[in-house]
């Protein structure tokens, strides 16, 4: 593993190596961020254990993200299904947003990051949601990445409140259902505004999208790897975008 890893490397390595950086960079990758809970239990650790290490990893794979030029990361930090895990899990999760933000605001602020969210925040408790929106405040002018939790997201979820908003138009008279675009659609998203993710990446090595940006990811480049999140590393990172790259992306051409 180690020999393959050296052919994947960019400007901090020697020049023989590819260089990602010589490549097509994504412009939007997106991160199912999965395996927290096995690499605590392979540890001998509680579960919450291993959130608290992904959380740690969040700000790792976010400078290195910046560092490549890639212009938007969403990280899926929590599903509308994460409410089914036992109550001191997901409080124990409710409370990273604040530990994470607390640590982290002031380098992404340095590093012109901007915060943004997708997901539902009904149903947030105030003490995880009020953080995120002061990092959104505080960094909304900022040009740089844009650092994109999905956070109480459901791609199912997101679709069915588009639908509802395009009919309140229609019932509205503001639309006819026979002029309704894909443009329209878009416009209701929570990703509004947002291009489509070039590159998924799932950690932990589960082959399915978990209810992530199901109208989004239509095109997307998948990318699994076994590594757990909070062992997902730059290089891992790096394997992934040299992945991308030898990819032909031909949407349905030729
Ligand atoms: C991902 O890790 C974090 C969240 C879903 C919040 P998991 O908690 O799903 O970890 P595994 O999949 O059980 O190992
Ligand atoms: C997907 O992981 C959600 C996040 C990473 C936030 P899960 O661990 O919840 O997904 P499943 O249950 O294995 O599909
Ligand atoms: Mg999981």
């Amino acid at each position: 593993m180690k020999e393959r890893l050296n052919l994947w490397f960019g400007k901090t390595k020697q020049a023989d190596r590819v260089d990602i950086t010589s490549g097509k960079i994504p412009k939007h990758v997106a991160v199912i961020m999965d395996g927290n809970g096995r690499w605590a239990r392979k540890r001998g650790l509680p579960r919450v254990a291993g959130h608290h290490q992904g959380m740690k990893n969040v700000k790792q794979i976010t400078m290195t993200a910046n560092d490549l030029g890639i212009e938007i990361l969403t990280l899926y930090a929590f599903s509308t299904e994460n409410w089914k895990r036992p109550k001191d899990e997901v409080d124990f999760l409710m409370k990273l947003p604040q530990e994470f933000l607390g640590l982290e605001i002031e380098e992404l602020i340095k590093n012109n990051v901007q915060i943004r969210m997708m997901g539902s925040r009904e149903g947030l408790p105030e003490h995880a949601l009020r953080p995120i929106e002061e990092g959104i405040e505080r960094t909304k002018n900022n040009t740089g990445l844009i650092l994109n939790f999905a956070l109480n997201y459901g791609g199912r979820k997101e679709l069915l409140y588009a639908a509802k908003q395009l009919c309140e138009s229609v019932s509205r008279g503001e639309l006819k259902p026979e002029e309704l675009t894909e443009e329209h659609m878009e416009a209701v998203l929570q990703s509004s505004g947002l291009p489509d993710p070039d590159l998924l990446i799932r950690t932990s090595g589960e082959l399915r999208v978990s209810n992530f940006m199901l109208w989004q990811m239509a095109y997307t480049e998948m990318w699994f790897t076994d590594a757990l999140w909070p062992e997902f590393t730059k290089e891992h990172f790096y394997e992934a975008i040299a992945g991308y790259q030898q990819r032909a992306r031909r949407f349905g051409g030729i």
